[in-house]
């Protein structure tokens, strides 16, 4: 015959064990990764860059190269008509050239090349290039 004290004892026992039990199971529960449809493909992208609407939109300056031609007389002419096919720093990378070379050279361009240069510009490029960058005259 079991005592009611015991009874007892053995109710709350049984008790606290299905509460551990319950909370046990809960614990585990929350622990379960749910791999559901609704989470399949939903890779999280960064937003789109926002396009413009209109046709406004700005640049930076072109990136002109300013050739490293002396200063003078007919410098505007070689800087605009000798950049047409190649930049103007050929005429820097020349080593100093005798007078003659350089009206050769012009002469080159246009006969060789087809260059298209106004007589009165071909002869100022070939006198600037006389006077700036021949073996006397070149100082750079
Ligand atoms: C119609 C195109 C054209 C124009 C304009 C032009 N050149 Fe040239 N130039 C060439 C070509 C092509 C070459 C030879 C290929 C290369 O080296 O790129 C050349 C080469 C040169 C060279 C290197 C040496 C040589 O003879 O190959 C010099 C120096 C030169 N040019 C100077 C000038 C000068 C000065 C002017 C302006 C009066 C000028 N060029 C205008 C096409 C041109």
């Amino acid at each position: 015959m079991i005592g009611a004290g015991k009874k007892r004892r053995i109710f709350f026992a049984l008790l606290i064990g299905v509460c551990v039990l319950a909370v046990g199971a809960i614990y585990a529960d929350l622990q379960i990764g749910y791999y559901t449809s609704a989470n399949l493909g939903s890779v999280v992208q960064p937003a789109p860059p926002r396009l413009q609407t209109n046709g406004v939109y700005s640049v930076a300056a072109y990136p002109l190269y300013t050739p490293q031609l002396v200063p003078g007389v007919g410098r505007q002419d070689a800087a605009a008509y000798c950049n047409t096919c190649h930049t103007p720093s050929y005429i820097t990378m020349q080593p100093p050239l005798p007078a003659a070379t350089w009206k050769a050279e012009v002469d080159k361009m246009g006969k060789a090349f087809g260059a298209q240069i106004p007589t009165g510009a071909q002869a100022r490029i070939i006198k600037y290039l006389e006077t700036h960058y021949t073996p006397e005259t070149r100082k750079h």
